[in-house]
């Protein structure tokens, strides 16, 4: 088992998952821009014999890795869902039925059914909006500055509640619900913004749209929960938070499994040594 890594090359980050001396679960992420970082670090780790394969860079990435290694490709939403069920199992969850929204570059929606699961949709919107936003809003970049920006940030003079609309008479729907992402910012046409607010802002964009489409799917599909997965959520307390609130706002339950942002590579790696 520990001559085996599972790796998942995604649209933005490639992200491995192995097993280390004490049988621990170990794992590492490399920018999908340079998959040499990925071939020297198998040439380093001299033990790695056996590789499972999935994500949208498969291809790519064999290109660079021109291994005589033994592959197992596995398609990834297989590898994904195969990885939240151990993530799951893991936590001591007992969940059969749920939604599961992986905001990976962009955003993927599963049902799952006990050992039934199909893709029911998904958005463009996901974490390549949050760094693009971010990047051309505010110039900063770095995922994680973005991270710590927008938790100092307010959306307050951004973005337009329904309270903001409804000043005065009873609102038909709760005051602090959004009315409009960055609604607010050609009514208060003077106001300056700081890149933390800009930042905070996106997020709200980013998570609310998520979280509206992941609900329609979970109230279709009659499930009381919803996953929500990708290294999008990583360390990204602010995220969390507003689809958090949002899911549990509209009566379902919001499920945030550690290491989530690995489940496709943890599913690589049990498809390899199922088949081994
Ligand atoms: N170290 C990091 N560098 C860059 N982005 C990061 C980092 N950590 C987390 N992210 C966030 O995670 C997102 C990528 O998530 P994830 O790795 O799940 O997607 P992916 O698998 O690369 O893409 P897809 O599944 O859509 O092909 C980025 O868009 C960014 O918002
Ligand atoms: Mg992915």
């Amino acid at each position: 088992m520990r001559n085996v890594v599972g790796i998942d090359a995604g649209g933005t980050l490639t992200k491995l998952a192995y097993i280390d001396e004490h049988d621990k679960l170990q794992f590492k992420i490399f920018p999908s821009n340079n998959f040499l970082l990925v071939k020297n670090w198998i040439e380093q780790n001299l033990h790695i014999e056996e590789i499972g394969l999935t994500g949208g860079r498969t291809e790519q990435l064999l290109s660079v890795l021109k291994t005589m290694k033994s592959i197992q490709y596995i398609v990834e939403f297989e590898a994904t869902i195969k990885g939240v069920k151990h993530l799951l199992n893991n936590e001591g969850h007992s969940i059969q039925k749920s939604i599961i929204t992986n905001i990976g570059t962009g955003t993927s929606i599963h049902f799952m059914d006990g050992d039934h699961h199909v893709r029911v949709g998904g958005t463009g919107v996901g974490g390549g909006t949050l760094t693009g936003l971010s990047s051309i809003m505010t110039g900063v970049t770095e995922y994680d500055e973005i991270i710590e920006k927008s938790l100092l940030g307010n959306r307050e003079s951004i973005d337009l509640f329904v309270k903001d609309i409804f000043q005065g008479m009873e609102a038909p729907i709760e005051g602090h619900l959004t009315a409009s992402n960055f609604g607010k910012v050609n009514i208060l046409k003077d106001a300056e913004h700081s890149s933390n607010d800009l930042i905070a802002t996106i997020q709200a964009l980013v998570g609310e749209v998520i979280t509206t489409l992941s609900i329609q799917f979970a109230e279709h599909n009659n499930t009381e929960h919803i996953i929500y997965i990708g290294s999008t959520l990583s360390d990204n307390e602010h995220l969390k938070k507003v689809i958090g609130n949002y899911t549990k706002l509209k009566k379902r339950q919001p499920i945030f499994l550690e290491n989530c942002g690995f489940s496709g590579a943890i599913g690589a790696l049990l498809n390899k040594i199922e088949q081994s």
